[in-house]
């Protein structure tokens, strides 16, 4: 009958319908709709395929990372950093993109004036709308610190017998004898763990509805821009939940707590679903009810988080490591692993060190491109800096040199050993051992010491001079390498579990 139709059309008639038949089509075969990002995506589409393959090999079309353009949001997009007051620097931050995207700060009453004290005047500085979850309510440099500890149910609270350091501190807090810092008896990181989903609760309860939930901890360090351009890039209507991959229970993953985690608003309204009656009244964290006992056996409350995700909201990990990566900026073991990657998190990066990366990323942040791991090596001077002493390169990436050669004699022929190594970018001369590194690293201050566990080791009579660490960098290996590696695009990683810390 079709072709009786068909024949039945003038020429023009069908030269217009074919047309309009390919322009349907061909968008159809060639883009597929992935609600993991809410975006079509090009490729040669399973369609023309025809059957989907099994899920066990990667799909054709799938690059490892996402070719996406992104722009910062900062204005201006960098500024002149000298003499200028924090106040002045958070002018440029994008305020608002809070409107949808709810930062959540950990922390324990002991780390306040260390940890959370560095943090407010550096990369969380312009965040004025911080929540601030702790183990103790009270005000921090005019913000305000919440116990989010004395929202599990006081009987859980009052029997528990890994939770008599919260009370002792609450003690303290009420008869006004709570001083600065750890009182020397309170174990304040065995709270830790039974913070994790109040926390969560909490912040729905406080800031219902928000995109995105970011929630990291006071020695995390977070580089904002490149937080925004990854989110702006996914849906908060997926359930998904970002962070660096750890196992966690019955062979489910986690994200890593040190470098922070992201739960879209899909995500939270699952996991708290119950802990509001039909009228939006709170009812109580029947979230940290319903995981009482696992909060108990659990070392974790990463691990915690981790399998309510799993069980309650249905969704597993999109492991983004390395852009969520567990290091701290002077332990980054720059290689082909971390390079073109941007930086969006890093875990116990120092206090100097926060505060002059934030600087830093103030002054030289790009307004298409964003921050990436090969761009640190500047700030850390790892192409400038030749030898270091007192210090240690390698205790990271680290492998002993040959020993038929004369690399254990110095510092020196140690030095030249490396360079005979091809793989080899810096290393370390300690008790008469040469240790080479194939990453690119800085490393950290270390005084002399005997640094064994061998008896024979041991005992023997160290000079001091022996007993230090001495670090070398072949500055010129260092560069070439980066000349051959230069970064076209950025490579925003796909969510993977398999590529992992
Ligand atoms: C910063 O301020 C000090 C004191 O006011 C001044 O001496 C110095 O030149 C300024 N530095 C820069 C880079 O503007
Ligand atoms: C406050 O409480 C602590 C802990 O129970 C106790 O050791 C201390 O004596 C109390 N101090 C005052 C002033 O009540
Ligand atoms: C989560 O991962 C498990 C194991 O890989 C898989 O069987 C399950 O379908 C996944 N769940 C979702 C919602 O993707
Ligand atoms: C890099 O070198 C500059 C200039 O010598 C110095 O001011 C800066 O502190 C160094 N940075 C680091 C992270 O060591």
């Amino acid at each position: 009958m079709l072709t009786a139709r068909l024949s039945g059309l003038r020429p023009l008639h069908f030269i217009v319908l074919c047309a309009v038949a390919l322009f349907v089509l061909i968008p159809w075969l060639t883009f597929e709709w992935h609600p993991e990002i809410g975006e079509h995506v090009l490729g040669a589409s399973s369609r023309l395929l025809g059957k989907k393959p099994p899920p066990e090999t990667k799909k054709p079309f799938e690059p490892e990372y996402y070719d996406w353009r992104t722009r910062s949001q900062f204005q201006p997009v960098r500024q002149n950093v000298n003499n200028k007051s924090v106040e002045e620097l958070c002018q440029s931050f994008p305020r608002h993109l809070l409107q949808d995207i709810q930062p959540v700060l950990k922390t324990g009453h002991g780390v306040l004036e260390t940890r959370v004290r560095t943090q407010l005047r550096s990369a969380s500085a312009c965040i004025d709308d911080l929540l601030i979850f702790s183990d103790i309510d009270e005000i921090f440099e005019d913000r305000e610190v919440i116990d989010v500890v004395g929202d599990l149910r006081k009987d859980y609270i009052q029997g528990n017998d890994q939770l008599p350091d919260y009370l002792a501190q609450k003690e303290l807090a009420d008869n006004g004898t709570l001083t600065e810092g750890n009182p020397a008896h309170i174990k304040g990181w065995a709270l830790d763990k039974f913070k994790f989903l109040p926390q969560i609760s909490r912040a729905w309860r406080m800031r219902p509805e928000k995109r995105w939930y970011v929630f990291f901890e006071a020695d995390t360090y977070i580089v904002w821009d490149n937080m925004f351009r990854l989110l702006a890039n996914y849906d908060p209507d997926v359930p998904l939940y970002f962070g660096s991959p750890s196992p966690s229970l019955a062979g489910t993953w986690m994200g890593n707590g040190g470098p922070g985690y992201v739960l879209s608003r899909e995500t939270v309204r699952r996991l708290v679903k119950d802990d509001f009656d039909e009228n939006g009244a709170y009812a109580g964290c029947k979230l940290c009810e319903r995981w009482e006992s696992e909060m108990m056996t659990n070392c974790c409350g990463d691990s915690i988080v981790g399998w309510a995700v799993h069980e309650d909201a249905a969704t597993n990990l999109s492991g983004l490591w390395p852009m969520f990566n567990p290091h701290p900026l002077h332990g980054v073991p720059f290689s082909k692993l971390y390079w073109c990657e941007p930086v969006i998190s890093m875990h116990k990066t120092t206090p100097e060190d926060t505060i002059g990366l934030w600087k830093w990323e103030e002054s030289r942040r790009e307004a298409f491109r964003p921050l990436l791991y090969a761009d640190m090596i500047q700030y850390l001077n790892l192409t400038d800096v030749e030898l270091r002493v007192d210090w240690d390169n390698a205790d990271w990436d680290g492998y002993p040199a040959p020993k038929d050669g004369d690399a254990y004699n110095s510092f020196e022929d140690c030095g030249e050993a490396c360079k005979d190594d091809k793989n080899c970018f810096q290393w370390n001369y300690h008790l008469k051992r040469c240790t080479l590194v194939k990453s690119i690293r800085l490393g950290s201050a270390r005084e002399a010491q005997v640094d064994s566990k061998k008896p024979e080791v041991l005992e023997k009579d160290w000079s001091h001079e022996d007993q230090r660490f001495m670090a070398g960098w072949d500055i010129e290996r260092i560069r070439e390498w980066i000349d051959h590696h230069q970064c076209d695009r950025p490579h925003w990683v796909r969510p993977s579990t398999e590529r992992i810390f």
